[in-house]
């Protein structure tokens, strides 16, 4: 029997209180994520349950936390915080791979008031740099892999105060405002006084990419817990006995909400590999931890599919109970061959790291319909709005813009220090996702793609902003555009169209030079896959660079109306 029971009953006398109940969480009480993922689930008599299996790189290298050790070692984190003088609000980075310090320090710093602002180790110096210094970022908890990128940047950031290196162990040098931290060498802190935040207390900050402008930091705060603990037990369906693997990093929102929020709040054992992407790596440690329950992005289950039928056989996969996936469109295709060949199909999900928690699911029992988003959770509002008068549509199957009454504890506050940004994502009361869809008589969702220019690959997305601001500080470029184009695996990857500044002829070499050069400031994944010279790109009458042409020559589309186009 599922958690959720049935879908239809749920939405009958759906209340959030459910939740609240079960938290044993009242209105006005003090609510802390730190403290319930780790003190309360040992006041529920599972201090000695296993919370985080972790493996490394090398497989041989594992580590097990029970829950008790994460409470105590969440504890001392956050003392150690407290002691460089860091408070409730202060804006505290984690940046670095999934090492068990990541998710500790994670909660370490709930516990003191502080405020998480998880960032992508895979970041280079300027994407990072943007995000530090909207933030007024006061400390950053690294490794010795990654704290270079922050010392590179370091002049620039007056509001950052300490580089937490917390593999250092004394073996190096440490550099201007370093200073190493060892979980292992610390003294225990057994008994701590949890910081009293309450239901609107700030407690995470996720970069997320706009199309215009820098990154815009979501803020969310404690008490979403309560949508995050509800959907983790009705959608992911997590049980006493489920042994839960979420492949995201914990610098997207998903590696938060249901890769350390979601399950350590039910007291559910996790397993986390920090490694990138291998079908037999992947199927190894699903068959050596008997994973039960697995949350992953269509990119990866894209990936398995590409890496044969054959490699799967060789594992021992029974384990698995339930699967489920998000972050990008799941074609149906993935959600057949996942039951025909895992045995058990994918559930799509669907949310915004500004919903903070997911919105549109397949539920567990429900009817899975390949290729459709699934129907919306329980106690939410949705609607699809006319793009004109943002008017819910009420004819089946019209597409139209993906919108929700704003409602649900998980949603985010604001973009900080972006107020303005905010106010956009409302008309006539709906808060407008962005994404476009239609639903069908029954209700399901079916996704039709997002309404903006950003570019979703892999699960990753990016602003094409950023591309040509990063392509324009190249010494060869003089414009740039940036658009997506289809790619099997990833959906769509970054193609980057470039003028050359005078004295700079196209070549190969050129084209990796510029190409490395994005990786290195930006991030693997916003690397433009393809870069093409123009002598000229295609502009509007007042000089706007018209991406939409691009775009469609890109996918095979009508160009459409380009009569205010400049130069043809
Ligand atoms: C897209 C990730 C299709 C969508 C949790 C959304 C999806 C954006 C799905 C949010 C899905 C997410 N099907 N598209 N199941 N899930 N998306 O903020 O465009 O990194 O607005 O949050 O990813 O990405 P974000």
């Amino acid at each position: 029997m599922s958690n959720i029971g049935s879908y239809d009953d749920r939405l009958k006398d759906f209340s959030w209180s459910i939740a609240e109940n079960e938290l044993g969480y009242k209105p006005g009480d003090t609510i802390n994520i730190g403290w319930y993922c780790t003190d309360r689930i040992c006041q529920l008599g599972k201090a000695d349950k296993t919370a985080l299996i972790w493996e490394g790189r090398d497989e041989a290298t594992t580590r097990k936390y029970t829950f008790n050790d994460l409470r105590i070692l969440s504890n001392t984190f956050g003392s150690f915080l407290s002691s460089l003088g860091i408070n409730n609000g202060d804006r505290v980075c984690l940046f670095m791979d999934k090492a068990p310090e990541l998710y500790i320090g994670f909660l370490g710093i709930l516990k003191i008031g502080a405020v998480a602002q998880p960032l992508f180790s895979a970041f280079g110096d300027e994407s990072l740099f943007v995000r530090l210094e909207n933030a007024g970022t006061k400390a950053v908890i690294t490794s010795r892999k990654h704290a270079p990128k922050v010392q590179k940047i370091l002049d620039k950031l007056p509001n950052l105060e300490h580089i937490i290196v917390v593999d250092d162990e004394g073996k190096k040098a440490l550099k201007p405002k370093e200073i190493a931290f060892s979980l292992d060498q610390a003294t225990p802190v057994e008994n701590f006084e949890v910081y009293p935040t309450t239901a609107e207390s700030h407690s995470l900050l996720h970069y997320t990419s706009g199309t215009t402008g820098q990154p815009k930091g979501v803020k969310h705060v404690h008490s979403s817990l309560i949508s995050q603990y509800l959907t983790t037990k009705w959608v992911l369906d997590l049980q006493e006995d489920d042994i839960y693997w979420c492949t995201a990093d914990p610098g997207w929102v998903t590696g938060t909400s249901y890769g350390i929020i979601g399950p350590w709040s039910l007291g559910v054992t996790q397993c986390v590999k920090d490694s990138g992407f291998s079908a037999e790596v992947w199927y190894r440690f699903i068959e050596k931890h008997k994973i039960s329950m697995w949350y992953s992005a269509p990119t990866a289950i894209r990936s398995l599919m590409k890496a044969g039928n054959e490699v799967v056989k060789q594992f021992d996969l029974t384990s698995l109970r339930h699967l489920a996936s998000v972050g990008e469109p799941l074609n149906a295709e993935a959600v057949v061959w996942s039951e025909r060949i895992i045995g058990k199909p994918f559930h799509d999900t669907y949310w915004q790291t500004e919903t903070g928690s997911m919105m549109i699911t397949n539920f567990p029992g429900m009817k899975i319909r390949p290729g459709s988003m699934g129907k919306a959770f329980p106690g939410l509002t949705p609607a699809l709005l006319d793009p004109d008068t943002f008017e819910p549509i009420t004819e089946i199957s019209k597409p139209g813009l993906i919108a929700f009454r704003y409602d649900w504890p998980a949603r985010m506050r604001t973009y900080w220090n972006n107020q303005q940004t905010f106010d956009k994502k409302f008309k006539n009361g709906w808060y407008i996702t962005g994404d476009r869809s239609t639903i069908d008589k029954d209700g399901y969702f079916w996704f039709i793609g997002r309404d903006d220019d950003v570019i979703n690959t892999g699960g990753h997305l990016i602003s094409p902003f950023e591309v040509e601001s990063a392509l324009l500080e190249h010494e060869a470029v003089a414009e740039s555009a940036v658009v997506s184009k289809p790619d099997e695996i990833n959906m769509e990857v970054v193609k980057a169209f470039v003028t050359l500044k005078p004295g700079f002829d196209p070549s190969q070499e050129l084209e990796l030079e510029i190409m490395n050069f994005i990786r290195k400031k930006l991030s693997p994944f916003a690397m433009p896959q393809e870069i093409e010279y123009m002598d000229l790109l295609p502009k509007t009458r007042s000089g706007k660079i018209m991406r939409r042409v691009l775009h469609a020559k890109e996918w095979g589309e009508e160009i459409g109306d380009i009569s205010t186009l400049e130069n043809d």
